[in-house]
């Protein structure tokens, strides 16, 4: 089988998409699959590549072919056609990991590794992915949302009357943590409005939830399956598990995989996690991320449907501590988007 990995894009989680390509790369089983990488620049703009850093050669602009029946790309200075049998987007974020890539993908019936047009779109989204896991009872914190329009209407005071200080501010459709503020002055405020606003045109504010940082994998269709669940202990110099401590510092954060839990708790984490992917009509794959309050409470915090596959990133990391290696997992996936 051929498979086309996609990565880069026009999101602000560009550079993150490329760690996770060279990952995918490195760890791909060649002798199972031929592989081609397809970069997208910043701009949009699809280049064919062997280089997993973002370089490229104007030459090698491909474009996607219309036809539904020949699905796949065409290399204008080749003059020639590649026709992958599977495309595997390695994509986060914006214009990746939202639904339009993949509605694109449909389009023109090319099949492609994880979560289809609605389960992206709406796990891209903080705020209806809080609506849906709402309607499915699964807990999650409180929080209020405004789009842009609406701006005059936000104050600082009605936001700490119902969620209290110190509270969280996002855009709402970013990941790796972008446009993700703790909130706890009304300077601190200001501020993180007008960042959030420069990248999105919702803003959505949560409750601070105090508590133990998890996540949990989860794999399937039919009958999803999660790991058992791993914790993110972020160093006290980080207000939380922002950006830098994510992927700037290797201080920052210790990876305990698998988390210190009770095997009750871990179940009901698991169960939870496979609620939460369904009623978010997830596919193939995702990462439950969530929080493990001190009485036991779990409240889920967001899916990433393309999670990271960076060397700090927990999705890899945590089906490998369930036997599951890197390798064998990358065919799984491929394997479970082709059936
Ligand atoms: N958005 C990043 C890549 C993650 O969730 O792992
Ligand atoms: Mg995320």
């Amino acid at each position: 089988k051929s498979v086309a990995v996609i990565f880069g894009g026009k999101s602000v989680e560009h550079k993150i998409s490329i760690n996770s390509a060279k990952n995918v790369a490195e760890f791909l089983d060649k002798s199972a699959f031929e592989t081609i990488f397809i970069y997208i620049s910043t701009d949009g703009k699809w280049y064919l590549t062997d280089q997993i850093n973002g370089d490229y050669h104007e030459s090698d602009q491909l474009l996607l072919i219309l036809d539904p029946t020949r699905k796949g790309f065409y290399h204008i200075n080749g003059g020639k056609s590649i026709l992958p049998d599977i495309v595997f987007p390695v994509l986060h974020g914006t214009d990746g990991e939202d639904g339009s890539i993949q509605g694109m993908l449909e389009a023109v019936n090319l099949p492609f590794v994880g979560t289809g047009v609605l389960g992206s779109s709406v796990s891209m989204n903080k705020l209806y992915s809080k609506r849906l896991l709402e309607a499915a009872n699964i807990p999650v914190s409180n929080y209020i949302s405004y789009s842009y329009n609406e701006k005059h209407l936000i104050s600082y005071r009605e936001i700490t009357d119902r969620l209290q200080s110190p509270f969280m501010a996002k855009a709402a459709n970013l990941g790796s943590s972008v446009g993700v503020h703790k909130v706890t002055s009304e300077e601190k405020f200001k501020h993180a409005l007008e960042d959030i606003f420069k990248f999105d045109k919702t803003v959505i504010f949560e409750e601070f939830v105090e508590g133990r940082e998890l996540e949990c994998a989860v794999m399937g269709n039919d009958d999803p399956q999660a790991t058992f669940p791993g914790e993110i202990v972020v160093s006290s110099d980080y207000e939380f598990y922002t950006y830098d401590a994510k992927y700037l510092d290797p201080e920052a954060a210790k990876l305990q995989i698998p988390a210190q839990v009770s095997e009750e708790i871990a179940a009901n984490i698991q169960k939870l996690s496979i609620q939460s992917y369904k009623a978010l009509a997830c596919e193939d794959f995702a990462r439950v991320d969530l929080f493990l309050k001190k009485n036991g409470e779990i409240i889920i915090n967001e899916i990433n449907t393309i999670p990271g596959f960076t060397n700090s990133s927990m999705f890899p990391m945590m089906w490998k501590e369930r036997g599951l290696e890197f390798t064998p997992l990358l065919t799984k996936l491929i394997e479970l988007a082709l059936e």
